[in-house]
């Protein structure tokens, strides 16, 4: 298998999909592999869920993982919106150990989607201060200045008059409220203006689920800075997963060989 392709695997609250990306292009090199998160999502059940997509791919080599959490050197600090037990564990060395010991690369599934669209979709060759958002069970966010991601920066969880930003504004609470577009939108413009006075972004990027249907609402989201559609859709996780650790492996092997 060559070097230049990774497994992406996008651990989302509903499914867990992957595919092998080839790293050069930014592609997937077959069809997206989806398997529904099993009811119990505790750590044992999903990494086996992951084995099961490695080996539908008879995949031998390295790979990269999302997680919606906050993620530390392999290790899960948060799951806001997924089963607690993952709290604590190094989901890098769990994964691991349930196939023959590839590298593997943890990282939080908003900063993946952001990568992605950096490197080859809406936030190609942008300057300045780009924010990703993405709009499904959570908000995720993703931060970059001058293509620098910093990561795991979590403002879906701002407070916005006495409420978490996310549990009125994500796609899921548009569902379950049935909002219509420009009520969620009225709510999508409060936090883009909390947002922006706290960073004076250049560009806004909305991703996540919900930008598959951006004619219906974006001309309702305003905004000092740009805002503009994710191009990527239900690829992101996985290309940026696959992205992020090539970057990974390639800077380990330099600083191991200095
Ligand atoms: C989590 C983030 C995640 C976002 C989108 C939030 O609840 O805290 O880590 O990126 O949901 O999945």
């Amino acid at each position: 298998m060559s070097t230049e392709l990774i497994l992406g695997i996008d651990i989302g609250g509903s499914a867990v999909k992957g595919a092998p990306v080839n790293i050069k292009l930014g592609e997937l090199c077959s069809e997206r592999y989806r398997v529904e998160i099993p009811e119990l999502a505790d750590p044992d059940s999903v990494s086996e869920v992951i084995a099961s997509i490695v080996n539908y791919f008879n995949w031998k080599g390295p790979i990269g993982c999302t997680f919606p959490g906050v993620i530390k050197k392999g290790v899960i600090h948060t799951a806001a919106n997924f089963d607690k037990s993952w709290i604590g564990i190094n989901g890098e060395t769990l994964i691991a150990s349930k196939l023959e010991n590839p590298p593997v690369f943890l990282l939080n599934d908003a900063d993946a989607a952001g990568i992605a669209e950096m490197e080859l979709g809406a936030g190609r060759g942008r300057q300045g201060v780009v924010i990703m958002l993405t709009f499904g069970t959570g908000i995720g966010t993703a931060i970059f200045s001058e293509g620098q991601l910093l990561p795991n920066t979590e403002f879906g969880h701002l407070e916005i008059l006495c409420r978490e930003a996310e549990s009125f504004t994500s796609a899921r609470a548009r569902k379950k409220e049935n909002l219509n577009w420009k009520k969620w939108t009225e709510r999508v413009n409060q936090f883009l203006a909390r947002m922006e006075n706290l960073f004076w972004p250049d560009v806004f990027i909305v991703g996540g689920g919900v930008s598959r249907k951006h004619t219906q609402f974006l001309h309702l989201l305003k905004s000092r800075a740009e805002i503009v559609p994710a191009k990527m859709q239900n690829k992101a996780g996985i290309i940026g997963a696959a992205l992020a650790a090539n970057r990974q492996f390639e800077w380990v092997k330099n600083i191991t060989n200095t």
